[in-house]
């Protein structure tokens, strides 16, 4: 691996080889979502928690002060709408030359498999790896899943981090399901990192299933709406980052949890 590729890789993947990437990147297809009305607001609290930052350009060059040292993972597929026909339906929406111009660390995109618009994104996958890897940048794929949420099961998940990998993928982005997660990353020749998903009922269920999937081989976690969109969202990312770096149980977590939300740590 060149020099630039994998010093890129090395401001994301800590030292111990796990990462906390944040997204924030939710707008592109939702608008303004819950609690990331002021992206830069909610973001002041949680960058020195986070390993990097995920978002877009727009809200890259509007919202995020240049002289942070997080590094950036743009998110450059887009082009579909929540209230559009199909969410698959995704194009490439930056160009190499904004994407260096940018100074990022990676790129980020989706892919459908599956879907009707299955080719198109695969095809996607593999111009935006041949345009980043001529200058040393590494793409995560988004393997996703639409509207369609009960497709996160492990044998549909493995299908797609693979096939992700195989096209040129640096590092996959997926979801955690609770059977057999263990085969979606031993099937998978790069380093996995789970989606959050919609909020769940409480916090304790995000601590179980970060602390489950990285026991079965994930690196860490590219996870948003459970950090930002809680009440304590400061304690959230504090208590997800022990478990990801100082190897927290859940346990251990929620009672960090606890003790940061009451101002003890
Ligand atoms: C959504 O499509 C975005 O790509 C998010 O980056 C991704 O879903 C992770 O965020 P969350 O944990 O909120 O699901």
């Amino acid at each position: 691996m060149e020099w630039g590729m994998k010093n890129r890789l090395s401001r994301l993947i800590q030292a111990d080889g796990k990462a906390l990437f944040l997204p924030i990147d939710h707008g592109y297809f939702q608008g303004p979502t819950h609690k990331l009305e002021k992206p830069g607001e909610t973001i002041k609290p949680l960058l020195q928690y986070a390993d990097a930052l995920m978002l877009t350009r727009g809200v890259l060059r509007n919202c995020v002060d240049p002289a942070m040292d997080k590094p950036v993972i743009l998110r450059v597929s887009g082009g579909t709408s929540v209230v559009g026909e199909d969410l698959a339906n995704e194009a490439i929406t930056t160009s190499i030359q904004e994407i260096i111009r940018l100074n990022v660390s990676a790129v980020s995109m989706s892919v459908f498999v599956g879907s009707k618009y299955e080719h198109q994104s695969l095809t996607n996958l593999t111009k935006l790896v041949d345009a980043c890897e001529d200058y040393g940048i590494p793409v995560m794929a988004v393997t996703a899943v639409g509207r369609e949420l009960e497709k996160r099961e492990a044998r549909y998940l493995a299908l797609c981090c693979r096939i992700a990998a195989e096209l040129g993928a640096r590092v996959v982005k997926t979801y955690y399901c609770s059977e057999n997660f263990e085969k979606v990353v031993e099937g998978c020749p790069v380093p996995v990192v789970i989606a959050g998903g919609p909020k769940t009922e409480t916090q304790r269920e995000v601590f179980d299933f970060v602390y489950d999937g990285v026991q079965k081989g994930a690196i860490g976690v590219n996870l948003g709406r459970n950090i930002w969109q809680t009440e304590h969202p400061v304690a959230a990312i504090r208590a997800i980052r022990a478990i990801i770096h100082d190897n927290y149980t859940p346990e251990e977590a929620q009672s960090l949890f606890e003790q940061v939300k009451a101002g003890k740590a």
